[in-house]
């Protein structure tokens, strides 16, 4: 069996969120058995346990870093996650072997549609530099990225506007629990 970890870094997914909320909700039924690591339930101080993170990651096979792009990046709860986290001696260095030969994938939101992002020098993929490097230094496979562009917090009010980005997002939810699935 696969085991699969969702890390959820959304900072406020919780009260202030629709598209990652509604894919987080909608990959729980879709991989039964997938462990959800929903960071600003466990973190809302941002003091993140450790160990308990290590125990996760060293148990899956496959982990999702599901997120909305903010300022170009990873949330800042997600980057102390993975600053905490990720320690020589656990994720590299000569004894820190334990993400090794796991298969990452990243799941992010943005609020900019797809024709902004591929007018970008390099397109959408240079955004993913850190999780791609972050691969080559912990020795885990860079499986993919699932982009679902144009879910903008300004839109939510707009109740066309919202629906659409909830189906779109369900929709998005179905394909990476199918892309996970093919892993
Ligand atoms: C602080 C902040 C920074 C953001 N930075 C970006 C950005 O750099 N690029 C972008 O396309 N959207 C940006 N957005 C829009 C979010 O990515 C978008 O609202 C989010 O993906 C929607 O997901 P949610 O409904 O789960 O919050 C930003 C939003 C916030 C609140």
């Amino acid at each position: 069996m696969t085991n699969v970890l969702i890390v959820s870094g959304h900072p406020r997914l919780g009260d202030d969120s629709l598209a990652n909320k509604t894919i987080v909700e909608e990959l729980t039924s879709l991989i039964p058995g997938a462990v959800v690591d929903q960071l600003d339930d466990l973190y809302p101080d941002y003091r993140i346990d450790v160990a308990a993170e290590q125990a996760k990651l060293a148990a899956a096979d496959v982990i999702v870093l599901q997120y909305p792009l903010w300022w170009y990046g990873w949330p800042s709860l997600l980057q102390k996650w993975v600053e905490d986290v990720f320690v020589r001696g656990f994720s590299h260095g000569s004894t820190g072997t334990a993400l090794a030969g796991k298969k990452l994938v990243v799941s992010v939101t943005t609020g900019a549609g797809e024709s902004y992002y591929s007018a970008q020098p390099g397109g959408f993929d240079r955004f993913l530099a850190p999780a791609m490097a972050t691969c080559a230094l912990t020795g885990m496979e860079f499986a993919g990225s699932l982009p679902l562009f144009g879910v903008s917090y300004a839109n939510r009010t707009d109740e066309a506007a919202r629906a659409d980005m909830v189906e779109r997002s369900r929709e998005h939810a179905a394909r990476l629990a199918k892309f996970v699935s093919a892993l």
